[in-house]
């Protein structure tokens, strides 16, 4: 491939959708074996990972072993984090991490000893968080971004949406042989052949209107396997963070757990500390129990947020530990040092997504997925803090482990894209409707469910599905438009996958099922195109 890649190649060996550390992962080892082309729907920096605060949880301390980090996991999970999965994140993950230092990540260590030095985040029973201050994905980014530079078999096109995966055309050899992909710039949309893709395009957090996600996370990956055919798993289990800044011009920025991991501790208007009348753990107890007790303060008391407050910290400890959300919250009026910071919870993690193998491999042949839009059965009902980042590590990089050894497929036929029209996108139309979606999700599928919500959100979702279906093939491709589809088809999955599922679990509320039924549902809740 040449080093400045001026036009799109038609074949390469390895496709990777999306530059997130999953991607990247993957992408710095198959580069190793053959040519690898990373896309990228904006700048290659804007992903999930760019924003990950806390960190990422690995075994290191002398106090500590992968099996207790194992536990803590599958305590999470609520019974349906898969045994074996989880078991390969925990023992693999400390050498991801050596790894990552090798490529230049730089993370606190202690001065005195030169270790790691280990955040605590709730859920954990150990401190076990290695991180670089409260900014860890953008640092592992910079590590991974400055090894592509020379990486002589890797290349990224920037602002290349992919629209669809590629398959193959007999059903008998049913295999995901490319992508298309649409030139943002120009808007020619590409046919580019692989002998396999990596699906690493992250999450959906965007399908909600109060999220921690950047704009990119429309659940693309989604809607592409959907449409061609592969099952999801799990989608029910949204995690909401407890801790988004609640503030009009805080955009939901978040708050990291790592904060109340330091000492930070909630209370309510009433300045009473509520927390531990939910749980033994109060304000380190896992996410989905504190956002839950958040959502009940709120409502009994009438009050729109709680508040978070760690001005007994100190400055000193607050700026050093905290330097980017000591900023931005400066930036809005909040001194941390001396006010309590008003929080939300805001919609933040997929736990499902596409189902995997341990090697990444997804149920077509060709296909593999890894990161936030994968189901590998590490997460189960609820992810454990900081574990993301960790699997995304470990499942990148098996994925490509596999992938690299895997034969080459002499598949010369595909089927072809639907044919997109010749009428301008309506925009305006087109951003009401995301924006209708989004508040529809917040309203009807949020932290509390019940059913009858959630049959008049499906109806709602699968009603701009079937607008922004027609409209992407009547009009000429258009990013906001084909971004609407996967977000409002992401959300028909989510909301089917709630209504099935007739029990409360993990991530999963329902007062008209309150109760977890271990009998029925103790299994992964799959749904097939
Ligand atoms: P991402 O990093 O989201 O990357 C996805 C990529 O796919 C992006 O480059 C995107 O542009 C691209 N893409 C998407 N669709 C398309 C398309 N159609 N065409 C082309 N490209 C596309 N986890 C932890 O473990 N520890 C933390 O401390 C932590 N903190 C977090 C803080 C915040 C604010 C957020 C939002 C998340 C946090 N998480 C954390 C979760 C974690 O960051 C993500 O789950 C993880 O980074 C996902 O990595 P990924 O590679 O799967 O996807
Ligand atoms: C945080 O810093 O609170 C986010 C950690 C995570 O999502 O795992």
């Amino acid at each position: 491939m040449p080093a400045d890649l001026t036009q799109v190649p038609a074949q390469v060996d390895f496709l990777v959708i999306g530059s997130g550390l999953a991607g990247l992962t993957y992408a710095l080892h198959t580069a190793q074996h053959g040519s690898t082309l990373m896309l990228t729907k904006k700048q290659r920096t804007e992903s999930n990972t760019n924003y990950a605060q806390g960190g990422i949880a690995s075994v290191s301390a002398e106090n500590d072993t992968p099996a207790q980090h194992a536990l803590d996991t599958m305590e999470a999970g609520a019974g349906l984090c898969h045994a074996d999965a989880v078991q390969m994140l925990v023992e693999e993950g400390p050498e991801r991490v050596a790894e990552l230092v090798r490529r230049g990540a730089l993370f606190n260590r202690d001065s005195a000893t030169g270790r790691f030095e280990l955040g605590l985040e709730g859920g954990h029973s150990r401190n076990r968080i290695v991180h670089a201050a409260d900014r860890t994905g953008r640092e592992c980014e910079r590590a991974l971004l400055e090894g592509v530079k020379s990486a002589p078999g890797l290349h990224i096109l920037e602002h290349f949406f992919v629209v669809d995966l590629a398959i193959s055309a007999a059903d008998s050899s049913r295999r995901c042989v490319g992508a298309y992909v649409l030139d943002t710039h120009s808007g020619q949309v590409h046919l580019i052949r692989a002998r396999s893709v990596l699906l690493a395009t992250g999450g959906l957090g965007r399908i909600y209107r109060h999220t921690t996600n950047p704009p990119v996370a429309t659940g693309d990956g989604i809607g592409m396997a959907w449409r061609a055919g592969v099952p999801v798993a799990n989608m029910e289990f949204i995690q909401f963070h407890p801790t988004a800044l609640f503030h009009q011009e805080g955009g939901s920025f978040l708050i990291s757990e790592a904060v109340r991991g330091e000492g930070g501790v909630l209370r309510n208007l009433g300045g009473e500390a509520f927390m531990p009348r939910y749980h033994p753990l109060a304000d380190l107890a896992p996410r989905d129990v504190v956002a839950r007790a958040i959502h009940a303060e709120r409502l009994s008391r009438g009050e729109p947020c709680v508040y978070l407050h760690v001005q007994h910290l100190g400055e000193e400890v607050l700026r050093k530990r905290f330097p980017t959300i000591f900023a931005r919250c400066l930036a809005v009026g909040i001194n941390m040092a001396t006010d309590p910071i008003p929080v939300a919870p805001a919609a933040h993690y997929a736990c499902g997504g596409v189902p995997t193998d341990l090697d990444g491999r997804t149920e077509l042949p060709g296909l593999y997925a890894a990161g936030e839009v994968a189901c590998t059965g590490v997460h189960g009902a609820n992810r454990l803090a900081s574990n993301s980042l960790l699997e995304a590590l470990v499942f990148g990089f098996r994925a490509a482990a596999h992938a690299v050894s895997a034969e080459a497929p002499s598949i010369t036929e595909h089927a072809s894209l639907a044919g997109f029209g010749s009428k301008a996108a309506p925009a305006d139309e087109v951003q009401a409707r995301m924006t209708a979606l989004r508040a529809m999700m917040d309203d009807r599928v949020g932290i509390v469910r019940n059913t009858a919500d959630l049959q008049t959100a499906l109806e709602a979702a699968r009603s701009e599905l079937a607008w922004a279906s027609a409209a992407s093939n009547e009009c000429k491709p258009d990013v906001d438009l084909l971004e609407l589809r996967n977000a409002a088809q992401a959300a028909v999955l989510v909301i089917r996958s709630a209504i099935e599922r007739k029990e409360s679990r993990g991530l999963h509320y329902s007062t008209d099922f309150p109760e977890r039924d271990d009998a029925q549902w103790q299994h992964d809740t799959v749904l097939r195109p």
